[in-house]
């Protein structure tokens, strides 16, 4: 469905990253040079400097913050450029161009949240009667809102495991309109097979939409692969700073953004002008945050599956992920992003018991910042996603989601090793206590200091927390988004 002509060179992009030169005999652990875009630059480059055709030769080198509301008219029915900041701002225009060059696409249309950016989409392509098939691993808010809010407007869901392409043929009725996947999947990471969904979806005349938040358009480009949407969270790893919310909906299909933009008008919905700015700035540096994030994500699961306390870690780059062949595929240069999701022996208590002895990694919900972040989805981003759903895409009460940051990985793993301490259960903790304490050496002593007096504490203040958070299937006292 897409009307903007995709350049040549975008579509040579396509070519899996395993046939780089720098190709080795693990293909998901090859760094590959990224791709250049259809304007013969990196994305490295394009995500600092935006389209060429926007440079200027006098003005401000740093995108000005157009913080006004309205437009001066020069006369009645005359006027060449913004009229009201609910339409269009020059700031939120620049945003829009960078995140519409990034995928060699008219430029981006940009929300207040993510979410704004996916009720606008939905608005856009879906009426009462219509029906959508949604991938069963995807970011909890969007399970809400297929479940809760559009629902209730008369459009239908069905959720499918989408990294079954039969599964997504099989659901296809005369009403479906749109597919919705999220790929990797917040939080499991299950990964689906984008061009082999786009050739059910073209068949079928239905919409492709990827929420591409996690990999963005530096390490994974969906719509060279054949959707016709991608969405974004761009409070997550395109802003990368926790500064601003924001949310974006790309396309190469101009009639499609057209609509999008005329009811994020109807809607007033769009980002705010300080937030499209702070976005900007931390664009810059979207390229090079990713790839020291992989790397670096890389090293902490890696030194996770090796841990004896750890039951399960899953990151595309491990070499026993099972979809390891498809995201070698599907990811660029050979990086598969900052977000692992893991979980320790002991269950959900041992669980709890963990975030709450991190130090240095930060207990928030959120994703994709410079710092490393812990999440525990049952409880927070995932917990209105129905139990049964959750369980059925391996999101169990004990899973620990970790979004890695630019810190030395060897810190965090300090920290993760003293906080998967500290969430022994009590019995494990006195045998081991038992068995290896020996006073005169000084690191045994660290052990045993843990394990004697922190450590019991740690997991019985978890027990009490968790009763009242996991199992009520939300927080009493966080609110979840
Ligand atoms: C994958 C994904 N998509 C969409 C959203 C929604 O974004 P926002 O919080 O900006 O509304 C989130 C939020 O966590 C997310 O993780």
């Amino acid at each position: 469905m897409s009307a903007f002509k995709q350049p040549a060179s975008a579509q040579s992009r396509t070519s899996p990253a395993c046939c780089s030169s720098l190709e080795s005999a693990d293909p998901g652990h090859a760094e590959t040079p990224l791709p250049p875009l259809a304007t013969g630059l990196s994305p490295s480059t394009t995500a600092l400097h935006g389209p060429l055709h926007l440079r200027r030769s006098t003005g401000p080198l740093i995108t000005p913050i157009t913080q006004s509301t309205t437009f001066n008219q020069r006369r009645v029915g005359e006027c060449d450029g913004p009229t009201y900041s609910r339409v269009g701002n020059p700031t939120v225009d620049q945003l829009e161009a960078v995140l519409g060059s990034l995928e060699d696409a008219p430029p981006s249309v940009c929300f207040a949240t993510g979410l704004a950016a996916e009720t606008a989409l939905f608005l856009a392509l879906l009426k009462a009667g219509d029906h959508a098939i949604v991938a069963d691993a995807i970011y909890g808010g969007t399970v809400r809102l297929f479940r809760q809010v559009l629902n209730e407007l008369g459009i239908t869901a069905t959720f499918v495991d989408a990294s079954d392409p039969s599964a997504v043929a099989a659901a296809i009725t005369k009403n479906t309109r749109l597919v919705f996947i999220e790929t990797p999947a917040n939080p499991t990471l299950k990964i689906t097979d984008i061009a082999a969904i786009s050739r059910i979806t073209k068949a079928a005349g239905v919409t492709l939409v990827v929420d591409n938040t996690f990999l963005t358009p530096a390490l994974q480009r969906p719509l060279d692969l054949g959707a016709d949407v991608t969405v974004y969270s761009t409070t997550k790893h395109i802003e990368g700073h926790s500064t601003s919310l924001g949310g974006a909906i790309t396309s190469r299909d101009e009639k499609l953004l057209e609509r999008v933009r005329w009811i994020r008008k109807c809607t007033g919905n769009i980002q705010a002008p300080f937030n499209a700015f702070l976005t900007i700035q931390g664009l810059k540096t979207l390229p090079l945050r990713l790839k020291e994030q992989s790397r670096n994500a890389q090293v902490i699961a890696e030194w996770l599956a090796g841990h004896h306390q750890v039951q399960t870690v899953y990151y595309p780059g491990l070499a026993d992920f099972p979809q390891r062949e498809l995201a070698a595929r599907q990811h660029l240069g050979g990086l598969h992003g900052g977000v692992i999701a893991f979980e320790i022996k002991g269950g959900t208590e041992a669980g709890a018991a963990l975030l709450n002895a991190a130090r240095l990694c930060r207990l928030v919900e959120h994703v994709g910042s410079v710092e490393t972040l812990l999440t525990h989805p049952a409880s927070m981003t995932h917990a209105d996603v129905p139990r049964e759903q959750r369980l059925r895409v391996g999101l169990t009460d004990g899973l620990i989601r970790l979004s890695v940051g630019i810190e030395d990985p060897q810190d965090i793993i300090a920290d993760l090793e003293q906080a998967i301490a500290a969430a022994r259960p009590a019995s494990i903790v006195h045998r081991a206590a038992a068995e290896t304490f020996d006073p005169g050496d000084e690191h045994d002593h660290v052990h045993a200091h843990h394990a004697g007096r922190r450590v019991p504490d740690a997991a019985a203040q978890a027990r009490v927390q968790v009763k009242s958070t996991v199992q009520t299937n939300g927080g009493a006292a966080c609110i979840s988004r």
